[in-house]
């Protein structure tokens, strides 16, 4: 029996990767010549995958590539130290590289541990007490001076990194960062889910980082290649599924690469040999299912007239929401009442108005179908 072609968890780089190729080599020339990237999409698009395929590309020609995790930090102290981390993590192997980031990075050591995982894993430990954005300066100043020191191409891609906009003082510590950033010869990609809060980092002319990045969104998959994806993914493990049910599956993930991968596990692990049409329903419901404790949690931290909004979106998206007749079919309320509900559901992402079209839509594709179930 063949292994399961699809993942649930994170896909290893060397996996088969649907289409992106585009991207990949939008990205890769951006890189070499030392542009700065804002790459951002809904949560789970494939940023992350897609960068380290960019830098496993940029590493095979001697560039030294960092990745430096955002996600989560409740301090400066704790950027810096994702920052110091992320250059030992990739000059490890290297015993001259390794040496040397030691002697230039003075405020955090490295520590390194067996990782469960087998190999080393790194981490930091703060070589001095010194508090607030001084230790960030320093570690970008070492920064700097390393990457004049090593002579090689270097790429540094910070993952999440609007994160920082939720840590106190952040336009202190985005300014540190936006002039370091500037001298330091290398390409920056900053990647982000949370499209609101990493644009306006960018965008408003009042703060450190304006316009210092091209801004890069990555989409959906095609459609079509999608569905080549799915029907070659089952035919490489012995089994068969039909043009006709892969597109199925893919109107039904609004081609979603996650969600992708989530439905075509599960329904690998159902079938025999063929995937039939009563297969997609229930493998449906399935996906819908595994992530309704979620889909109810984020509704319990809205009101009523967001959660009216919201599934009213998810019947029927519309660049009218202001319209007579689209207000009182889902009982809406006042234009006052509307405002506030799009703004609130926007600023977390949940739905995006269309740039082009005016549509407002709800961004997650099985959000939206367990909505449409939820309010029949
Ligand atoms: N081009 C692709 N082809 C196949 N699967 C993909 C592709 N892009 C993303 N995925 C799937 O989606 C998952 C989530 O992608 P990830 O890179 O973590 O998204 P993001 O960083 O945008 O949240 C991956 O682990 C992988 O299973
Ligand atoms: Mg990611």
């Amino acid at each position: 029996m063949k292994k399961n072609p699809f993942y649930l968890k994170e896909i290893p780089v060397d996996a088969p990767f649907c289409d992106r190729e585009k991207e990949l080599a939008d990205l890769i020339s951006y890189a070499r010549s030392n542009s700065n990237v804002v790459l951002f999409s809904p949560r789970r698009y494939g940023k992350t995958s897609l960068t380290k395929r960019v830098q496993n590309t940029l590493k095979s020609d001697g560039t030294l590539t960092a990745y430096c995790d955002i996600f989560g930090v409740t301090s400066v102290e704790e950027i810096a130290g994702r920052i110091a981390k992320s250059i030992y993590a990739v000059t490890q192997k290297n015993e001259g590289l390794f040496q040397k980031a030691i002697n230039f990075i003075t405020s955090f050591r490295p520590v390194l541990s067996p990782s469960p995982e087998g190999g080393v894993s790194v981490s930091v430990q703060t070589a001095f007490k010194t508090d607030g954005l001084k230790i960030l300066e320093d570690t970008m100043e070492s920064l700097e001076r390393f990457i004049d020191d090593v002579a090689v191409s270097v790429h540094v891609a910070f993952d999440e990194f609007q994160e920082i906009a939720e840590v106190d003082n952040s336009i202190g510590i985005e300014g540190v960062l936006r002039q370091y950033i500037q001298k330091i010869q290398c390409s920056f990609f900053f990647i982000g889910s949370r499209r609101r809060i990493l644009l306006n980092i960018f965008n408003d002319r009042k703060r450190p980082f304006f316009q210092s990045a091209l801004n890069y969104e990555l989409k959906p998959l095609p459609h079509k290649d999608l569905i080549l994806f799915i029907t070659s993914q089952f035919k490489r493990a012995g089994k068969h599924i039909s043009e006709e049910n892969a597109s199925k599956i893919c109107q039904s993930v609004s081609n979603h690469p996650y969600y992708m991968q989530k439905f075509c596990f599960f329904l690998f692990e159902e079938v025999d040999k063929e995937v039939t049409q009563n297969d997609i329903v229930e493998t449906n419901a399935v996906v819908i299912e595994s992530e309704r404790v979620v889909f109810e949690s984020i509704l319990q931290g809205l009101t009523t007239k967001q959660i009216v909004m919201l599934s009213a979106l998810a019947k029927e998206p519309t660049a009218k929401v202001y319209s007579a007749s689209y207000m009182a079919q889902h009982h809406l309320g006042s234009t006052g009442g509307i405002q506030q509900s799009l703004d609130t559901l926007s600023k977390q992402d949940l739905i995006e108005k269309n740039y082009k079209t005016g549509v407002w839509f709800v961004v997650d594709p099985i959000f939206k179908n367990w909505l449409i179930e939820m309010s029949l």
